[in-house]
């Protein structure tokens, strides 16, 4: 398996774009020893695996961030998919329980090169009155922690999570957990429709493994040198 020990380049790019000729083109303008990119469902299901595949001939690791959730027999056959079309880690929603995650770690343990796997908790898009009217009632902290200490008992990699969440989860977690930190903002970038930011150096400060990082890059006049930016930022 990949160490977390040698973790590579620990930016992973938000390629959130509506065409494949638009990823290309923002491939083109980045540094692969720099960044990973992250193809998630608009990507995928617009421009498929064969996207996926020209991307890493171009020389980036890829992240699917498909976030499977499904019974455990589809969601193992899924992540077997991903493990076979190369990607470096893929995810599924920690709430669709032990068995299906333990069925995923299982169907990707045999691969020389196997992703890294790693599971959602709780959508940060969802509130804590929203988290309430779908069943979870034990608020959103305690639902965290306990989806996360559930994700490394399934023996997944690690979790997507706040930076905000970054520092508890690492010092309960350990240190080869992978936490995987979105909502990430350079000092003086916009905001956009993120809530709790945090700096690139403050995140990795926190115990993030890997920052997901979109608009900051994909919107930037000049993409590979906020990508410079950000790295030199976080050695
Ligand atoms: O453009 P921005 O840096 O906000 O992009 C962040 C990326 O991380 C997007 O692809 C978004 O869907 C994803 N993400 C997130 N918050 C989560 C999980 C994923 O922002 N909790």
């Amino acid at each position: 398996m990949r160490s977390i020990t040698n973790p590579g380049p620990r930016i992973v790019v938000a390629v959130d774009l509506p065409s494949r000729g638009q990823a290309l083109e923002l491939a083109d303008r980045l540094d692969p020893s720099l960044c990973r990119l992250k193809i998630g469902k608009e990507s995928f299901t617009r421009s498929g695996p064969a996207l996926v595949e020209e991307l890493q001939r171009r020389g980036f690791e890829i992240f699917l961030d498909l976030k499977f959730h499904d019974i455990p027999n589809t969601v193992a056959s899924a992540c077997r998919a991903a493990a076979e079309l190369g990607v470096w880690m893929v995810n599924v929603h920690a709430s669709g329980g032990r068995r299906m995650m333990e069925a995923a770690a299982d169907a990707v343990s045999g691969f020389k090169r196997r992703p890294l796997l790693i599971a959602v908790t709780i959508l940060t898009s969802l509130s804590e009155p929203e988290l309430e009217e779908v069943g979870f009632t034990a608020g959103l902290a305690a639902t965290v922690n306990r989806l996360s200490n559930l994700t490394q008992a399934s023996g997944l990699d690690g979790v997507v999570c706040s930076p905000w969440e970054a520092a508890a989860l690492r010092r309960n977690l350990g240190d080869d957990f992978v936490l995987v930190t979105p909502g990430v903002r350079p000092t003086g970038s916009s905001v956009d429709d993120q809530h709790r930011i945090m700096t690139p150096r403050d995140a990795i400060g926190q115990g993030a493994s890997y920052l997901v990082v979109g608009r900051p890059i994909t919107r930037a006049e000049n993409p590979e040198a906020v990508l410079r930016s950000i790295a030199s930022e976080i050695v």
